[in-house]
């Protein structure tokens, strides 16, 4: 269990819950896993279930091939995650990571049910993305105990963390997240709760822009990647990152957005749509603005 440290906000916590075991909920319990802490990781159905493990086997085995971590170390870590189809597991979470699709009523009848199930003084967090934290909050009967925690892709490696306080977070809930993320060895950032919140905010209005440069035959894919990798030093351009975050989730990102700001900036490039409706998600369904042999093998057109 992991040390307790002797920061005025320094709560314990031993069990983290996950709800959602797609990519991002898979790293989110990667990430809490490989810091000495249990989770248990909640899918509605086997087939989910068994498409986190399969994402938690894969991510880890690849820092085993690159010498990052041994065999033993990788049993461990995977030993420490329990993956289930019952709610009723999460009964002894500390705390409670949402990260399920990017639905309201999803999302909010999931806060429903934790009321039911985790301890009055357990933390429940949700990694949405756009939706309203605050709308969210109000389906549980303690709306002061939740936050946003807004993980980058892929959680292991991406550092920053958005926390997302409502008007009604208590301050004690906040610091403890806080101190909990810094501890995970991530960088937190607080902010209030608006769609897009800081980072989507100012990277979906540029992403949406190079989409609409490539959809008006402006330039190449491939130029206009390079030019964002080459010019500004970006560890890739922006179609190959939108591939990597999927497009569904870009076009549902954009589409709060500009529902809620009315910056014509979000209002989703056409393109996008047409993409989504055709299947070409990115990476995950093996097509998006390039395509691939595997969600994370290089790009082969
Ligand atoms: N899961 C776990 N680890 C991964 C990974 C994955 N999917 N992809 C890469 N890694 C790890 C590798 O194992 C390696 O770890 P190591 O240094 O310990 O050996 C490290 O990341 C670097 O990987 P590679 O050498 O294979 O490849 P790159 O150096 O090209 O890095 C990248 C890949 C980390 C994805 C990098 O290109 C990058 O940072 N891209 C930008 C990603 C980004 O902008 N993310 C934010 C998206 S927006 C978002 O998530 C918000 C949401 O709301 C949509």
């Amino acid at each position: 269990m992991p040390a307790m440290t002797s920061t005025p906000a320094a709560r314990e916590f031993s069990t983290i819950g996950v709800i959602g075991l797609g990519t991002m909920g898979a790293g989110i319990a990667e990430v809490f896993a490989r810091n000495g802490y249990t989770v248990v990781g909640a899918e509605q159905n086997d087939e989910g279930v068994a498409r986190g493990r399969q994402h938690l086997e894969h991510s880890t085995g690849r820092a085993v091939k690159r010498g990052k971590m041994t065999e033993s170390e990788q049993a461990e870590l995977l030993g420490r995650i329990t993956l289930t189809t019952e709610m009723k597991d999460l009964a002894d979470a500390d705390l409670v990571v949402e990260a399920v699709v990017e639905s309201l009523e999803t999302k909010k009848a999931i806060f429903r049910a934790l009321d039911d199930i985790v301890s009055p003084d357990a933390i429940l967090a949700t990694n949405t993305s756009s939706l309203s934290v605050t709308e969210i909050s109000t389906a549980n009967a303690r709306p002061g105990r939740v936050v946003g925690v807004h993980f980058f892709n892929p959680a292991p490696v991406q550092n920053l963390v958005e926390i997302v306080r409502t008007v009604v977070t208590e301050p004690a809930v906040l610091a403890e997240v806080q101190a909990l993320l810094q501890r995970l060895g991530k960088n937190p950032v607080v902010c209030g709760d608006k769609a897009g919140f800081i980072a989507n905010t100012l990277l979906f209005g540029y992403l949406n822009h190079a989409v609409s440069m490539y959809e008006h035959k402006y330039a190449s894919r491939e130029d206009i990647d390079a030019a964002m990798r080459f010019g500004c030093g970006y560890p890739m351009g922006p179609l190959a990152l939108l591939d990597l975050i999927g497009l569904d989730t870009a076009y549902e990102i954009l589409d709060t957005m500009y529902k809620q700001g009315r910056d014509r900036l979000h209002a989703p490039a056409p393109i996008l749509k047409q993409y989504v409706t055709a299947g070409l998600l990115g990476r995950k369904s093996g097509r998006g603005f390039y395509t691939y042999e595997a969600p994370d093998s290089p790009i082969v057109v």
